[in-house]
């Protein structure tokens, strides 16, 4: 048994299908109607970047309009932030920033921000709540046609993993939820959790690629599963 001091939980696009953003893989997804190579790689950016922005853009409409909201699974996981002792990082996989609107205040977004833009130029992030188009210019270097969404592509290095590294190896229990464990190295996150003898669970509406690394899997959907299982982990001081 481990005394609960530090938690890191990893969410994926299963958390805010509930909120009514698509996921990526299996029916319905995202990468049905697009191809990654066309969308979302550096490549297909030199290649198209209308296209490119086209997607992104229109994301980042769907993610402004006001039916898009957070679901209790995010609201759950920042109420339960607020009132936990100990060390507490959500790591996203997700662009949108449902956890933010919940309240959640110690977050990654490994994967970027759909609601900031880069200047490939100068390197500088800002916020965007409009469409970003080629013909734009920088507001701080003036370079036209330099700005992209700040996402990490395929091919690119996710963000801020020393940070996440730090976290996983420390971390008393590691939560996975709503990610199918396809794309690494989020995928691979659970495994350096066990490295470190933490309590892993997945929650998720039914077993990713990784299931057999998880300790303890929960199935079903996020918005009511995870509050659940929150409420039921405030009561506990150890896990394992
Ligand atoms: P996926 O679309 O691969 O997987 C979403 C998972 O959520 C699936 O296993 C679903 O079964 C599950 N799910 C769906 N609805 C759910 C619900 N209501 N409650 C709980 N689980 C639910 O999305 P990710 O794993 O997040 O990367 O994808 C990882 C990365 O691949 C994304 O960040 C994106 C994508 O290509 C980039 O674009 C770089």
């Amino acid at each position: 048994m481990r005394e609960i001091e530090s938690i890191v939980v990893l969410t994926g696009a299963g958390i805010s299908a509930e909120s009514g953003l698509p996921t990526f893989r299996g029916a319905g997804g995202v990468w049905e109607h697009y191809r990654v190579e066309d969308v979302a790689s550096p490549q297909a950016f030199a290649r198209d970047p209308q296209l490119v922005h086209r997607f992104y853009n229109s994301r980042r409409q769907k993610l402004l309009s006001a039916n898009i909201k957070p679901n209790s699974a995010h609201l759950a996981l920042a109420a339960f932030e607020s009132a936990f002792d100990g060390e507490f990082l959500v790591v996203t996989q997700n662009i949108d920033n449902l956890h933010e609107q919940a309240g959640s205040e110690n977050i990654v977004h490994m994967h970027g921000e759909l609601l900031k833009k880069r200047c490939q130029q100068c390197l500088q992030v800002t916020f965007v709540y409009e469409d970003i188009n080629t013909s734009d210019g920088c507001e701080r270097c003036g370079k036209q046609g330099t700005l992209r969404p700040h996402v990490v592509w395929f091919g690119e290095m996710p963000l801020e993993m020393d940070h996440i590294h730090q976290a996983l190896e420390k971390c008393d229990l590691f939560i996975s939820v709503g990610t199918s464990g396809n794309v690494y190295p989020a995928a691979g996150f659970v495994d350096i959790a066990n490295m470190w003898n933490s309590h892993s669970v997945e929650i998720n509406l039914e077993p990713s690629a990784i299931e057999s690394s998880f300790k303890e899997k929960i199935y079903g959907p996020a918005a009511s599963m995870l509050p659940k299982f929150l409420t039921q982990l405030q009561t506990k001081t150890t896990v394992g």
